[in-house]
């Protein structure tokens, strides 16, 4: 499978990349490299739609006219994507709690989680903030014995944390065919029982105690009803993938579905919540 890569340059860099990027992935995008003055992006050849592209950034210009943006496309082999991106790839470490690395990173000590991920074209290195925000309130969930979803997985990493943690069972789906092979491979190298799953929302049949989504905005919206009908009463749901200012459509949303917001953290203007399911 081959990829379009557009590398994007801004004259002001600020919160206009995580715009863009956000934009970009409503539009087939899912991978993002930072570069100095902009961003690499990265989407699946036969999603790439040119129009949507030329669509979406017009509307951008139009909305801060005060940006340059500039932009360059290549088609690339998938290999050489994943090349690049190990190269550049940095472990993170997740307050004291959870490090994250790729296998040519040695684990470290004090620290309760190392997760050996391999990132490839997946989201979810916790270099991103919603992952991170994710990781960290799940350092507060108690999960023995608990039944967990994790929709949207990426690579993984949340899952596999959940079932590091003492989670039950842990189910994983992705929508996207190669987020699901790469987050098999993660669950197999972390020794893991995980039930990885390509799907989304539509296929839900059990309920969990926990739910997890870091996915965008509008799927969140979306999706919301389904996720909190496979919710136990009690049960906890953890969102992320959204802006700041989009936080009180999420909640009107959520608490339509008996869910009542009881956490909500901030990092570098993206957030996480945290939801309790109503009796
Ligand atoms: C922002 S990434 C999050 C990855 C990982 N959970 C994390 O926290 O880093 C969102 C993931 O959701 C997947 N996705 C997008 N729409 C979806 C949908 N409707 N149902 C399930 N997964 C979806 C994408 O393929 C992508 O892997």
């Amino acid at each position: 499978m081959n990829y379009i890569e557009l590398e994007l340059s801004l004259s002001s860099v600020d919160i206009y990349s995580d715009i863009l990027q956000s934009d970009l992935c409503d539009i087939g995008f899912e991978s993002f490299l930072d570069k100095k003055d902009g961003f690499f992006a990265y989407c699946q050849k036969e999603i790439f739609n040119q129009e949507d592209l030329d669509f979406l950034l017009n509307a951008f210009r139009e909305n801060n006219p005060s940006v340059n943006v500039s932009y360059d496309i290549k088609e690339i082999e998938q290999q050489d994507w994943n090349m690049e991106w190990e190269k550049s790839y940095e472990a993170v470490l997740v307050d004291d709690f959870c490090y994250i690395r790729a296998s040519f990173h040695p684990p470290i000590k004090n620290v309760e989680y190392n997760i050996e991920i391999s990132p490839k074209m997946s989201f979810g290195t916790a270099h991103h903030p919603t992952t991170y925000q994710i990781i960290q309130l799940l350092r507060n969930e108690p999960l023995e014995g608990k039944d967990v979803m994790d929709m949207g997985t990426g690579t993984g990493v949340l899952a596999i944390l959940c079932k590091l943690k003492g989670a039950m069972s842990v189910d994983a789906w992705d929508n996207d065919e190669w987020a699901y092979e790469n987050a098999k491979e993660n669950v197999m190298k972390n020794n893991v029982e995980v039930d990885v799953k390509l799907g989304d929302a539509s296929g839900l049949s059990k309920s969990y105690d926990l739910f997890i989504a870091n996915i965008n905005r509008n799927i969140l919206l979306q999706d919301m009803a389904t996720y909190s009908k496979h919710l136990r009463i009690g049960g906890t749901l953890l969102l992320s993938g959204f802006y700041d200012n989009d936080v009180e459509i999420l909640e009107k949303c959520a608490n339509e579905n008996n869910l009542h917001l009881v956490t909500h953290i901030s990092k570098e203007n993206w957030t996480a919540l945290r939801f309790i399911k109503k009796q």
